[in-house]
């Protein structure tokens, strides 16, 4: 293990920052903007550590973060190009630095969580962003928990106050959030209704599932059926829809969506629902997920006893991240891809 971010270099002369390999984006565009580049390694300063990536974790967000869409997210990630490099949030690995006034992570420490510029062989992290990695899990399924999980789990929790015995239809149930959503649903003692296409009922079923519906055949919010939770991962479905599908004081939790406009994605749809709820009996809430140490050990814990198993459906190296990011943008993915980085050296 190599614990120094500086290196002789090999003309003996002084000293030359490491190098890796990193996923590079220097424009927003398709994926292909996308390229495998040796860049300097960094090095971890005050009350940060200094991880040697072994597996990070793709979702919807590392799409958006490549194509700049929606423009809403420009003023943060940058106007005409990304401020951050480097791609890359969710991931596994071990700490091999560690910076000024750290505790409780030191070099060797196997870690999950996320931070930016993950798909690189080292990054640089927020202690405060990482938990230990959970006993008997793989680096790779590790590496397919953070965002997509913490999003699952707050949604579940702290936004629909989800009780066991309580009806929740999961918009979505076949990705990254809706795959865990599924499980920790479950977990809490839901009975679960998972909505996804034909091609993936299998998958949801498998999460554990008490019903799936696919959404080409059937209207999953038709009112046949209400339910006490609907997440709202996928779909974009109308308020009115939506509410129809809930009981009277049920809750509405709208996670995500794509296909909204350029500008402002499905936002729109978002603040319509946060203007009407202190109207409403039926709660509308909307959220964005925190990446935070104590969630993410609640994670652990149902990871440890095998309540949630990350589905993930291939593991995949650095240079085919541009293609994986077009099929999960096509809707080809069933639940996670992970992305192996550096696991030689
Ligand atoms: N609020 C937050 O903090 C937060 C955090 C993470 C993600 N998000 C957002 O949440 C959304 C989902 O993210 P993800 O990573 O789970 O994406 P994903 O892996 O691509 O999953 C999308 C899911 O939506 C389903 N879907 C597509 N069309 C549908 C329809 N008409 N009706 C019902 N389900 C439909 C898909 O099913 P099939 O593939 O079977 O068609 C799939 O299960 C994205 O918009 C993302 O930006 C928000």
């Amino acid at each position: 293990m190599d614990e120094h971010a500086t290196s002789t270099d090999a003309t003996g002369g002084g000293t030359a920052p490491a190098r890796m390999q990193a996923l590079h984006q220097g424009a927003y565009g398709p994926p292909e903007v996308l390229s495998v580049t040796e860049v300097d390694r960094p090095e971890a300063g005050p009350g940060q550590v200094l991880v040697r990536v072994r597996a990070a974790g793709l979702d919807r967000g590392t799409w958006h973060l490549v194509a700049g869409l929606p423009y809403l997210i420009r003023p943060i990630e940058g106007w005409r190009r990304p401020r951050h490099e480097i791609l890359g949030l969710d991931l596994s690995g071990e700490v091999v630095a560690v910076g000024e006034g750290v505790d409780g992570l030191r070099p060797g420490t196997e870690v999950y969580g996320t931070a930016r510029g993950a798909l690189a062989e080292y990054v640089v992290a927020d202690p405060a962003r990482l938990a230990p990695k959970p006993a008997g899990i793989s680096f790779e399924a590790a590496a397919a928990v953070p965002v997509s999980a913490l999003t699952a789990l707050q949604a579940l929790r702290d936004q629909a106050d989800v009780v066991a015995g309580q009806r929740v239809l999961i918009l979505g149930a076949s990705g990254g959030v809706g795959s865990y959503a599924v499980q920790l649903a479950k977990a809490l003692g839901a009975h679960v209704t998972g909505v996804c296409s034909a091609a993936k009922a299998e998958l949801v079923a498998g999460l554990g599932a008490d019903e799936v519906i696919d959404y080409r055949t059937t209207d999953p919010v038709d009112g046949s059926t209400r339910y006490d939770a609907i997440l709202d991962i996928g779909g974009n479905r109308p308020l009115r829809a939506l509410r129809r599908a809930l009981t009277p004081r049920g809750t509405l939790v709208i996670v995500g969506g794509e296909g909204g406009g350029r500008l402002l994605g499905g936002t729109e749809r978002l603040l319509r629902a946060l203007l009407w709820s202190p109207l409403l009996r039926q709660r509308m809430r909307t959220f964005i997920s925190s990446e935070n140490r104590a969630d993410l050990e609640a994670l652990s814990a149902h990871l440890e006893s095998g309540a949630v198993v990350p589905a993930v459906e291939r593991v995949v190296a650095l240079g085919d991240v541009a293609a994986e990011l077009a099929r999960l943008e096509r809707g080809e993915v069933r639940g996670k891809v992970v992305v192996a980085v550096g696991a030689a050296g």
